[in-house]
């Protein structure tokens, strides 16, 4: 089965629209569905008390003004931590946090996310990444699948029509994803390339992969492996002009980026 796009590159916002904004709060999506991003990327994590939480890193240390892991602490407390203060320096002299901004600035749930997704008036897909999956046993993709259920995106008639796709570095993560839902569309990312998978082909049923920049940089010839074997091909992190150049070369699927703004408008649109 081919999974192939003949569609136009996809430009995904990285953690919403994260150059710009403090990652993975609802200023940075807001952001990123105003600057024309077609999808939108976000990490989710399991809270104490079992909800799913939009937060990249284990601990919320680098990016609010909270101590502890995302695990070991409940919804109320990471309610109560800001989440966009930090982006105040040098890196980001623009992103200013007003009054106004404070609310968008708090922890974001799955669920605000599929909200503001819903919301859009446009079609805007969502990219999921199950972060440390391996740890819940199973409950960070049942969890996802239910809220999804509630959208009504957990089961799509066919994977090239669905909205949202589960991306993970755990095939473990998106087989359990697919047993429960076959045609939610799943990418295996990549940090390196696997020697068993060297020839293109991804762990069973996976339709999309997902290299890292650095893997599209050194092994061009494995992406057109990937191509030839069917697969859809979504890079992460593509910041650099001369990288967007060279997965346009490439002829991939998708870019996910931190500044969906800058590579929209590299790509004339
Ligand atoms: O989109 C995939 C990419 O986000 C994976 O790396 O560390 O940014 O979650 P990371
Ligand atoms: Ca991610």
């Amino acid at each position: 089965m081919t999974h192939a796009r003949q569609l136009p590159i996809q430009v995904v916002a990285h953690r919403g629209a994260s150059e710009a904004a403090p990652e993975h709060t609802l200023a940075a999506y807001k952001k990123a569905i105003e600057d024309g991003a077609d999808a939108l990327e976000c990490d989710v994590r399991l809270t104490a008390d079992g909800h799913l939480v939009c937060v990249h890193d284990r601990r919320v240390n680098r990016t609010s003004n909270g101590r502890g892991a995302v695990s070991a602490l409940e919804l109320a407390d990471l309610a109560a931590l800001d989440f966009g203060s930090w982006k105040n320096g040098d890196e980001a002299p623009d992103w200013e946090v007003t009054p106004e901004d404070r609310a968008d600035t708090s922890v974001l749930t799955l669920e605000r996310l599929l909200e503001l997704v819903a919301d859009a008036g446009r079609r805007v897909e969502l990219a999921i990444e199950t972060k440390h999956p391996t740890r819940w046993a199973g409950q960070v993709e049942e969890r996802l699948l239910v809220l999804l259920k509630r959208f009504g995106l957990d089961a799509p008639e066919r994977a090239a029509d669905s909205p949202v796709r589960i991306m993970s570095f755990s095939a473990r993560s998106l087989h359990r994803v697919r047993t429960a839902s076959p045609t939610l569309p799943t990418v295996y990312l990549m940090q390196f390339v696997s020697p068993r998978l060297r020839d293109g082909r991804l762990p069973s049923g996976v339709g999309i992969a997902g290299p890292s920049i650095r893997i599209v940089r050194s092994h061009p010839a494995y992406i057109e492996r990937l191509k030839n074997a069917g697969h859809q091909v979504h890079v992460w992190t593509v910041n650099e002009p001369e990288d967007v150049d060279l997965c346009v070369e490439l002829g991939v699927d998708a870019i996910i980026t931190n500044r969906p703004r800058a590579v929209l408008g590299q790509l004339g649109r």
